[in-house]
């Protein structure tokens, strides 16, 4: 039997030389607020087990890990008709990068890059009237946690430097993929990229894609069996930006990170992980929470390969 706490907590100490590499991200000014050598790890298992180590507490902004949650909103919503308006193949740019739009007619390579989150935050907007709160609500529900919020100041924040953003959802309304004003579109996903959550929150939260859609505390399932594997899929090929190949080989997980520091991963079957640390490789992937990652995975041998 692995004794995850112990190993959680030489993970902690080995971790430490690599808390001061990499910057924070700082094109959001306001996330640039936070302790910069910040470390936080929390796993839970699929029977229930919970271990954490760090600040794992202490709430931070998930930024681009909302795409998960946005997106298995818009699967439960819509199923497979989201695959008219998105691809699911990695982008090999940049999350905000606005090149491949053009070629590709407006359609976004994957919903795990800023474009795609936009669609996937109109097809929310489609089906229900309020996509910032009940993006909030389907997060409270999943954590059973009823007082996470909205980081307001951060998505003030991103609303006055969003400017990359902004010029990817009015190309992508030129092209008829966005259906709603791109004004009402992009104050929503700043809105759910806002949400500061703890990994102890996150980790939770994330359940239902170690356990075959399923939060055992729930008494609905979220996905079905398919689209968990499929939402694990895109996880594993499209949820650490242009880093994807680098990480699958170093960690070996599905996972989905952000820019506050965050890395949401999980072993099907087995467990959800949540880690932070603010520090940003170049490609934008919290640069300790990578290596405790592999550092999980190398010393429970513990991954999906
Ligand atoms: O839109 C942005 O740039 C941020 N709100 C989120 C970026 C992030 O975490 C990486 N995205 N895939």
């Amino acid at each position: 039997m692995l004794d995850f706490q112990a190993i959680l907590q030489e993970i902690e100490i080995e971790i430490q030389p690599y808390l001061t590499q990499g910057k924070i991200a700082s094109y959001i000014p306001e996330l640039s607020m936070v302790e910069p050598t910040s470390f936080a790890m929390s796993l839970m298992t699929v029977d229930g087990q919970s271990y954490h180590v760090g600040a794992h507490h202490k709430r931070f902004s998930i930024q681009s890990i909302s795409k998960l949650f946005t997106l298995t909103m818009a699967i439960s919503l819509v199923d497979e008709k989201i695959w008219e308006r998105i691809g699911k193949e990695p982008s090999g740019s940049p999350f905000n990068s606005l090149v491949q739009l053009e070629y590709e007619n407006g359609i976004p390579r994957n919903p795990f890059i800023n474009a795609g989150a936009l669609v996937v935050t109109d097809v929310i907007l489609n089906e229900l009237k309020d996509a910032q709160k009940s993006v909030l609500n389907f997060i409270r529900t999943l954590a059973e946690k009823e007082d996470i919020n909205f980081d307001f100041s951060v998505a003030k924040s991103e609303a006055l430097t969003g400017f990359r953003n902004r010029a990817m959802a009015d190309f992508m309304k030129s092209f008829g993929n966005l259906h709603h004003e791109p004004s009402r579109v992009l104050d929503a996903y700043f809105h759910h990229c806002s949400i500061a959550m703890s990994t102890q929150e996150l980790c939770k939260a994330g359940m239902y894609l170690a356990n075959r859609g399923v939060q055992p505390w729930l008494s609905e399932p979220i996905l079905t069996q398919r689209q968990t594997k499929r939402m694990n899929a895109l996880m594993l090929t499209c949820g650490t930006y242009d880093a994807v190949g680098e990480f699958a080989y170093r960690v070996g997980l599905p996972a989905k990170s952000g820019v506050g520091g965050g890395i949401l991963a999980c072993l099907p079957g087995n467990f959800s992980i949540c880690v932070w640390s603010p520090r940003l490789s170049e490609k934008g992937n919290s640069v300790a929470g990578a290596k405790a990652l592999e550092l999980f995975t190398t010393k429970t041998k513990m991954s999906i390969f």
